[in-house]
């Protein structure tokens, strides 16, 4: 899998995520990434009808950071016009090194738009939107894209749906094994990744229920993918790109020291400086008002890895503004807190 220049050459890679993959948490997830680590950056959605018009800058998902690399934007879209101007810029403009295409989002005003999860709907029109983004880049086009219904008529429907793709020049694909229906719940079925890896030729990554470090290890074992990659786990613990760079005998993150948070003790307390991490990065970037409600949101759906923290959520929801937010912060980690390694996954 190749970035610009560089080949990917790290088994783990963040996904995006609507409200969290924005610049400020890729940072505070970056800083913790082992130097030399090459792996494709998420953005949040971007949709391809907007980004024509949008300024970089100052729009919060589309922010970047000077010293940001290997990003692959994700885009939402279905129209040649949109697909290429956005391409176009997102390439030239805003310095992107892989565009990724969103064929996995179940909302209904996706669906309503016929995009995300409802072009898996349509395996040609699927690949024609692959072929439109192809034809307006010289990057690399990968498609993120979530389990199909399984139906004893069409045994082949997902490995035909993917075969189109390829053919349609998707330089790799990600699957999360979860069909619309599921949504975020049920279990991710990683057979269908192992499945994916055995019959197309071009690379997969593999996604859906990542929690540790251990589980990075497991998905390239049972599956053979080419990358994994993890959402809401890694928000929670960025440090599980540290703890699986140790395991492949790599150096402390650049400006970390000593080994990996583990102990449920230590990954409580590492939360608590990653929360404050966050609140700095997105004060520096964000109006105060926005970074609240990012904060408010990052908790939501990180939380569950905490013992106690519903505790914590109702705490951000006390604070009117963003000291009394870091005071009552570090009140709640002033008291040893404990994160457990997997919880149910929910939302
Ligand atoms: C809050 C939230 C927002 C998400 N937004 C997107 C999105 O914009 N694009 C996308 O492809 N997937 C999106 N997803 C799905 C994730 O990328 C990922 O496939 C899913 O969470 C399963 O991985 P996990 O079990 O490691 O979290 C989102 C998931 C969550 C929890």
């Amino acid at each position: 899998m190749n970035l610009g220049k560089d080949k990917v050459n790290f088994p783990l890679c963040w996904a995006p995520m609507v409200g969290l993959s924005h610049l400020a948490l890729r940072r505070v997830l970056r800083s913790y990434l082992p130097a030399g680590a090459v792996v494709p950056w998420p953005t949040e959605m971007l949709n391809s009808r907007k980004i024509p018009h949008e300024d970089f800058a100052k729009t919060p998902e589309t922010m970047r950071g000077p010293e940001e690399t290997h990003l692959a934007p994700q885009i939402l879209g279905n129209d040649e016009k949109s697909i290429a101007d956005s391409v176009k810029r997102l390439e030239h403009e805003w310095g992107a090194q892989a565009i990724d295409i969103n064929m996995g989002c179940p909302v209904q005003k996706a669906l309503k738009h016929n995009y995300g999860v409802a072009l898996m709907g349509d395996a040609n029109y699927a690949a024609e939107v692959v072929s439109m983004t192809v034809r307006n880049t010289g990057l690399p086009v990968s498609v993120k894209l979530r389990a199909v219904e399984q139906s004893s008529a069409e045994p082949d429907k997902l490995l035909n749906f993917v075969n189109g793709l390829q053919q349609a020049g998707a330089s790799w694909i990600c699957l999360h094994p979860r069909t619309a229906s599921q949504k975020r719940r049920g279990s991710a079925d990683w057979s269908q990744i192992q499945f994916l890896k055995k019959n197309i030729s071009i690379p997969v990554i593999g996604n859906g229920d990542i929690q540790t470090a251990e589980d990075v290890l497991q998905m390239r074992e049972e599956t053979d993918c080419d990358l994994v990659m993890s959402g809401r786990a890694l928000a929670a613990r960025p440090w599980m790109f540290w703890q699986v760079g140790e395991q492949l005998g790599l150096a402390a993150p650049p400006g970390r020291s000593g080994r990996s948070p583990s102990t449920p003790e230590e990954e409580g307390l590492e939360y608590g400086r990653t929360l404050i991490q966050l609140i700095d990065e997105c004060e520096l970037i964000f109006s105060p008002q926005l970074t609240l409600r990012k904060i408010r949101f990052y908790l939501r759906t990180t939380h569950v890895w905490l013992t106690f923290g519903h505790a914590l959520v109702a705490l951000s929801h006390k604070a009117q503004d963003l000291d009394q937010l870091r005071i009552l912060v570090r009140e709640f980690f002033d008291q040893p807190q404990e994160m457990v390694p997997r919880t149910e996954l929910r939302q």
